[in-house]
């Protein structure tokens, strides 16, 4: 092309054009590499912005801060966020067994360990990508979060009940439910974002998983006579402030959010409606704030007075925090201190909340 244009138009000699040539294109070469460069160092910057004036002063973002009351051991807590998360995977027990699923990662030259607290889940280091392995495509273990295998065991959900996962996608969770269950009974997987309930499929259909249907819909809105469920699991929206060792952006959000509580608000009421008289809500959420926990349970309970009971969250192996049954000068219904708050530095995991409810008959 820069031939066929000295050609036809330029006045100028070929020498004389090739060497213009050159220098046009050693200047578009430094103009896209400054280009890159100012890139580079914007995202640098918004990144500074965001954490570096806070991690200077307290290693953490100032968001954090608020929790200092309520850590048991704060600088614990802060060593940890600094630390990459380790990655957990469950086995799917309806395929193979924890043996099959450990000799497979290992062959892979990882080396699994099994959780203290549940025999069948294994911790690997936080750059193993089991996602990419043979097994995981075969469908004989799923990749979890640790913390996210905590509300499964407390729904304890039984092979042959009715079970509602209102929000369920991207299905991790919905998959435990269909494996305790061996199959067997009924999960009405539910979520409102069509993108995510796709992944969810994908999930359903990897892991062999039978006794579970989707449903697209708003949970705060979810159609009563489509209940009574044994079992309702709500795992709501949230600020993810316990996601902080995986994504530091996380730390941006503003949690607490009056609309976000309001959602988070609607729709375990909603659960607890849906849930037969008897029957057992679970809600759960990975965040730090109160706004988003606790005091969500909070006004659920008081909405439901002697109808709704919370049972003790606890799961042997595992530590945790008893739930706040005060916040910012306000006095909490006094039984929540029976939910569950994990902070990452207790079992070297994310952070987490779940609260146990029981629908009375
Ligand atoms: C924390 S995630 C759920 C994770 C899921 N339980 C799992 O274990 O894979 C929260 C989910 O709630 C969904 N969601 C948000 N608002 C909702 C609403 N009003 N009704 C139903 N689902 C909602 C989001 O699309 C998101 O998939």
């Amino acid at each position: 092309m820069h031939l066929a244009f000295w050609n036809q138009r330029c006045p100028v000699r070929r020498k004389e054009f090739c060497q213009r040539a050159e220098t046009t294109r050693a200047a578009c070469h430094s103009l896209a590499r400054t280009l890159g460069l100012l890139r580079l160092l914007a995202k640098n910057q918004s990144w500074a912005l965001r954490v570096q004036p806070v991690a200077e002063r307290n290693q953490i973002p100032s968001a954090f801060l608020r929790y200092r009351p309520i850590v048991d051991d704060w600088e614990a807590f802060v060593e940890a966020l600094r630390r990459p998360l380790p990655v957990c995977v469950w086995t799917n027990t309806l395929r193979t067994t924890p043996a099959q699923v450990k000799a497979a990662l290992e062959a892979e030259g990882l080396q699994p360990e099994p959780l203290a607290w549940r025999r069948d889940a294994f911790r690997l280091p936080p750059d193993s990508q089991p996602g990419n392995r043979l097994a995981y495509v075969l469908g004989h273990y799923h990749v979890q979060e640790e913390v996210s295998l905590l509300p499964v065991p407390l729904l304890d959900p039984q092979p042959g009940e009715r079970i509602l996962d209102l929000c369920a996608a991207p299905g991790g969770k919905t998959a435990q439910i269909a494996v305790q269950m061996q199959n067997r009974g009924t999960i009405v997987a539910n979520d409102r974002n069509p993108l995510r309930l796709r992944q969810l499929s994908g999930t359903i259909e990897r892991l062999g998983l039978l006794n579970v249907t989707t449903t697209l819909h708003d949970g705060a809105d979810f159609p009563l006579n489509s209940g009574p469920f044994d079992r309702v699991l709500v795992d709501v929206p949230c600020s993810c402030e316990g996601n902080f060792r995986k994504d530091q952006k996380v730390a941006d959000a503003f949690a607490g959010a009056p609309e976000l509580c309001g959602q988070q608000t609607a729709l375990l009421h909603r659960a607890v409606m849906l849930c037969r008289p008897g029957g057992r809500i679970v809600y759960a959420t990975c965040t730090f704030a109160p706004e988003e926990n606790e005091l969500v349970v909070d006004t659920v309970l008081r909405r439901w007075g002697t109808a709704l009971r919370l049972l003790p969250a606890r799961i042997e192996g595992f530590r945790g925090s008893p739930g706040l049954t005060e916040w910012n000068g306000r006095r909490l219904h006094p039984s929540l201190e029976r939910t569950l708050r994990v902070w990452p530095h207790l079992n070297d995991t994310g952070g987490f909340f779940v609260a146990v409810l029981e629908r009375q008959a």
